[in-house]
């Protein structure tokens, strides 16, 4: 084990004794603090935006936003109030009605965080799709949630065009920043023109705690994406693990550097931090050291949530880009979404000189399960310890506990606020989390030490984690097949230095086309703009045969230990 590292934070921390704390929690003291009268109904929104404007908070700025180019602007909690009952009215003029279904399919602007309380403020469903998604992730998306509205921008309503008339429960399409010489098509509408025209004022939805409040897809080893859903009850989860994973305090300038296309963005760069009344920064920009320093020394950023992929990334930059700036704000930092290196621990405390604290969760969790605290010593290379009220174990497949040091599932108590509530419209795959009686299966493998901190091993199944995104196997193989030149796919995650792991496809060629550079190139061009930019094959191998069972299924394990060399195991099912 690492040597154990604790690095006391600038000021005292919301969670100062971890074990007292475990002790005394109750969910219910949670739902307490944040008033949660529920005989008269609840709305996150209320809580997140319209309960600081009421207060003196209603001059502080909730949102700093820096546009990728020169552009900046920001809103007090007043504003975003004001802005967000816009939303509300516009999409409540278009027919929108409680529990239908709203998508956002924008970059990180202001529209995009706006929509989305605008949403929740009249009882509707937001789903945030991720920017890079190409035409066949947009579809299937909206399609499978059958969304009615969504709010797009001029760059990217395109890829919506393409896929529209396979969409016959979208209504309207409501388009920002769409330059005044482009012309609107079918049934899309003005975002600046609508809000103009909407009032400022805006009764918000009074709901139960079990409403739906957003989705968002997500992958597994099989089928398409599956449409995860969260409700309002998730507050409770969002507010208090803001506050003492993510230590946040009035004073804090907080930025999230991920994308409300994820969970990480929707749940701590959207919600969390609102609900705490803390101003957050959102930069609209894609990764680049020089420019993510700059956005930290300006707007004095003093807790910071990102991924191990950044952090590295920002390791290869160097130190040189750090000394050029002024980070003296910073005090603390948490990483979430694949394994975090002690390399990467030990590199942080030498150029930031703090620690950072590795997060433990999914999108399926909807918040935090196991972290680590500022008042607690880290072991680089832990995920840390369950959060207060969470009950987490390392079982077999039988569901029995088994003792530290052992390996196995890591499995969670169900009962916890933000847990998916269903997978919409598949019961069937959401009971499947559930098969182990008494227990929420996560897919991560893991074990814990003899003092409860917890150590990820890996993924149970075929799930791909790149640069902290989620990739199901089977969705980029069947965009594969889609290319003129690919006959058979078969895709896995193989291990990287820096993405933690890439997309590797090995293809089998259709008659008449042969191996080439250029293909590989074509045929990794043909992913991106289809599927997703995060999602195509940074690898290409083309082959004979890709291994399957005798039903047909393709044999991912098999094609991962051929890669890495490893022992091939049972071949019993393998095809002839
Ligand atoms: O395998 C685990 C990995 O990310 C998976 C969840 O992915 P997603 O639903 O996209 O949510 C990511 C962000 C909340 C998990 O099953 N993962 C998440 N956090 C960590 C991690 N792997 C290792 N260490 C972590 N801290």
């Amino acid at each position: 084990m690492e040597k154990e590292i604790h690095k006391n934070n600038k000021i005292p921390p919301n969670l100062k004794d971890y074990a007292e704390t475990c002790k005394k929690f109750r969910w219910e003291d949670v739902k307490k603090e944040l008033g949660l009268d529920t005989k008269g109904g609840v709305n996150i929104a209320t809580n997140a935006i319209d309960a600081h404007a009421d207060t003196w908070r209603r001059n502080k700025v909730a949102l700093y936003w820096e546009g990728s180019g020169e552009e900046r602007k920001k809103y007090t909690f007043g504003e975003m109030r004001q802005e967000s009952n816009r939303v509300g009215n516009m999409l409540k003029s278009l027919g929108v009605n409680k529990g239908d279904r709203v998508f956002v399919f924008l970059p990180r602007i202001p529209e995009l965080y706006i929509s989305i309380i605008g949403i929740a403020k009249i009882g509707a469903v937001a789903g945030p799709m991720f920017s890079a998604f190409g035409p066949e992730a947009i579809r299937d998306r909206l399609k499978d949630s059958g969304a009615k509205v969504l709010i797009t921008d001029a760059s990217l309503r395109e890829r919506v065009h393409q896929v529209w008339d396979e969409l016959p429960e979208l209504k309207t399409v409501v388009v920002t920043r769409l330059p005044e010489t482009e012309r609107l098509w079918k049934a899309e509408i003005h975002y600046e023109r609508e809000i103009e025209k909407a009032s400022y004022d805006l009764g918000v939805e009074q709901i139960s705690l079990e409403d739906p409040l957003y989705m968002l897809y997500t992958s597994g080893t099989t089928g398409k994406p599956k449409g995860v859903v969260h409700v309002q009850n998730d507050m409770i989860s969002h507010y208090i693990t803001t506050k003492w994973a993510l230590d946040l305090h009035e004073e804090d300038v907080y930025w999230c550097s991920a994308d409300p296309g994820w969970v990480t963005g929707t749940v701590y760069g959207l919600w969390g931090p609102w609900l705490n009344g803390a101003s957050q920064v959102v930069f609209e920009g894609r990764y680049d050291a020089e420019r993510w320093y700059s956005v930290m020394e300006q707007y004095g950023v003093t807790v910071w949530y990102t991924a191990p992929t950044a952090l590295r990334m920002l390791m290869k930059a160097g130190e040189e880009p750090v000394k050029r700036h002024d980070l003296s704000a910073l005090r603390y930092i948490c990483s979430v979404g694949e394994p975090l290196n002690p390399e990467v621990i030990r590199w942080g405390m030498d150029v930031y000189g703090l620690c950072i604290h590795d997060t433990w969760w999914q999108t399926e969790t909807g918040s935090i399960l196991i972290t680590n605290y500022p008042s607690m010593p880290i072991r680089p290379g832990s995920m840390g310890k369950p959060f207060p009220g969470v009950e987490a174990a390392i079982i077999d497949a039988q569901g029995k506990e088994l003792p530290p040091g052992s390996s196995g599932i890591l499995a969670i108590r169900p009962g916890w606020p933000s847990m998916m509530r269903t997978l919409w419209k598949d019961e069937k795959r959401y009971k499947e989390y559930f098969q182990i009686p008494g227990w929420y299966t996560t897919g991560d493998t893991a074990h814990m030490d003899k003092d409860g901190y917890f150590w990820f091993i890996g993924r149970a199944d075929d799930v791909i984690m790149t640069a902290g995104h989620r990739v199901g196997p089977f969705e980029v193989e069947s965009a594969l097949v889609e290319h003129k030149a690919v006959a058979e796919a078969g895709v896995i995650g193989k291990p990287d230095p820096e993405r933690g792991q890439i997309i590797k496809a090995f293809l089998v060629l259709r008659e008449g086309f042969s191996p080439s550079d250029e293909l590989k190139d074509d045929i990794k061009e043909f992913i991106k703009h289809r599927l997703s930019a995060h999602a195509y094959p940074r690898e290409i191998q083309f082959c004979e045969s890709v291994p399957k069972t005798r039903s047909g299924k393709i044999m991912r394990r098999l094609l991962k230990a051929r890669e890495l060399g490893l022992p091939e195991g049972d071949l019993s099912t393998l095809e002839e």
